[in-house]
């Protein structure tokens, strides 16, 4: 019992006197262990980070090489600040472009700022942090706004944030922009490795706006392409200039009067404007001819449609008018030409086109007949309508019509009184 208590005895003096030795040591090991935790910690939050980044480029990279209508700079913007602020993990972020009128930067997307912040800041190339990003093409890092004598010290008030990093968009050394993220003033302040995360982010979205903005020019050479061809084909013919620019104008207003989505009214515009591109392939003997034309010589331009649908659908934003101009000479009741659709199996725009085109073409000079009247047209119009023509886009034909009858008061004359046998080509 003695000696049971003294061993006890012992082992506590021992620990005591080890633990007085080793305190030292015992202590720095305590804080090794919970700095490996902390770096621990701090590794695995990188890899997260660095993770959803990568996804997130990759994410931009496939953003610039598809074709949608919803693929445009400012879907594109938004989605470049979001990936800023989540990927930073803050809540203020704001991407500026450079307005190449003006040559200042404006805000073009931002998150947590005041919308008449994003409505009004617009600054002078080298004006504020992000100016001088744009001037000198170097991010700038700020760790404490309010010490900094660089800021734009108006922008204080408006930026409630104290860690600022700015890095600018470029394309082959030319800046085209600047992403900018900011710190809650209480927030946790940014450091160096956000500032290569921004970097490698602003690189992405820069490569992609400038595939945004080729693919839209693209976009615009074709359709001015297109739109040319049309143009030629009319001016081959005296009777039918302007022609394709009217029908692109009426058909607008009737697609908007039938209320249909903004895309589908673009297309339809389009479509009235290029639908007889395909006479292009009709020899010009035939098209100009004057005289009643042969059976092979009828069967020869009916090609024209399917010539014209050829040409567009390989135009990959195109594509979606090209039944469009395929199908615009079927009637209503299935008795047109082309393929013998009926009724509401063509495409409204078709039907659309069919209609403008039948009415352009009786307001016009031919070379067999002088231009027919409004008011013969419209009867003509409206005879048809049920067997030719769709009744509900004769209808919002003839209200825009009116509109435009109000809008610019009478302007034609009655030319001619000729019978309106042949309406169209
Ligand atoms: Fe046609």
């Amino acid at each position: 019992m003695y000696l049971e208590l003294f061993l006890i005895s012992l082992s506590v003096l021992i620990g005591i006197y080890f633990f007085n030795r080793y305190k030292s040591q015992l202590k720095q090991l305590f804080n090794i262990k919970k700095e490996m935790g902390d770096v621990k910690e701090k590794y695995v939050n990188s890899v997260a980070a660095v993770d959803n980044l990568i996804n997130m480029l990759i994410e931009l990279h496939n953003f610039g090489l598809k074709y949608s209508p919803s693929h445009n700079k400012q879907t594109l913007s938004k989605m470049i600040v979001d990936y800023a602020v989540k990927v930073l993990k803050t809540s203020i972020g704001s991407l500026m472009l450079i307005d190449e009128t003006t040559n200042e930067l404006v805000i073009v997307a931002a998150r947590g700022l005041a919308k008449d912040v994003m409505d009004t800041t617009r600054l002078k190339i080298g004006e504020g942090i992000a100016g001088l990003v744009a001037r000198d093409g170097n991010p700038i890092f700020v760790e404490n706004i309010e010490t900094d004598p660089r800021f734009f010290k108006a922008e204080n008030v408006k930026y409630p944030s104290k860690s600022f990093i700015s890095v600018p968009l470029k394309i082959r050394n030319k800046v085209i922009g600047v992403l900018n993220v900011n710190r809650e003033k209480e927030g946790e302040k940014f450091v160096e490795r956000d500032l290569r995360l921004l970097q490698l982010l602003a690189g992405q979205a820069a490569i992609t706006i400038e595939n945004i903005e080729l693919y839209q020019n693209l976009q615009r050479l074709y359709l001015e392409t297109m739109q040319t061809l049309a143009k030629a084909i009319d001016a081959k013919d005296a009777y039918t200039r302007e022609h394709a620019d009217r029908a692109g104008y009426y058909a607008k207003l009737v697609a908007e009067e039938l209320h249909l989505p903004k895309t589908m009214v673009k297309h339809i515009e389009y479509a009235a404007m290029m639908h007889d591109v395909g006479k292009i392939g009709i020899k010009e003997e035939i098209l100009l001819k004057a005289s009643k034309l042969t059976n092979a010589e009828r069967d020869e331009i009916r090609k024209h449609p399917l010539i014209g649908e050829k040409i567009i659908a390989p135009i990959e934003f195109l594509a979606p008018i090209a039944p469009l101009i395929l199908y615009h000479h079927e009637w209503f009741d299935g008795t047109g030409y082309g393929e013998g659709l009926l009724g509401e199996e063509i495409p409204i725009g078709a039907r659309i086109v069919a209609v403008i085109d039948s009415y352009d073409a009786m307001t016009s000079d031919r070379p067999y007949r002088k231009a027919l009247s409004d008011e013969i047209a419209i009867d003509e119009l409206k005879r048809g309508s049920g067997t030719q023509f769709d009744p509900k886009i004769v209808n919002a034909f003839l209200k825009v019509l009116e509109n435009e009858k109000n809008k610019n008061g009478e302007k034609k004359t009655d030319k001619n009184q000729d019978s309106a046998a042949s309406k169209s080509d």
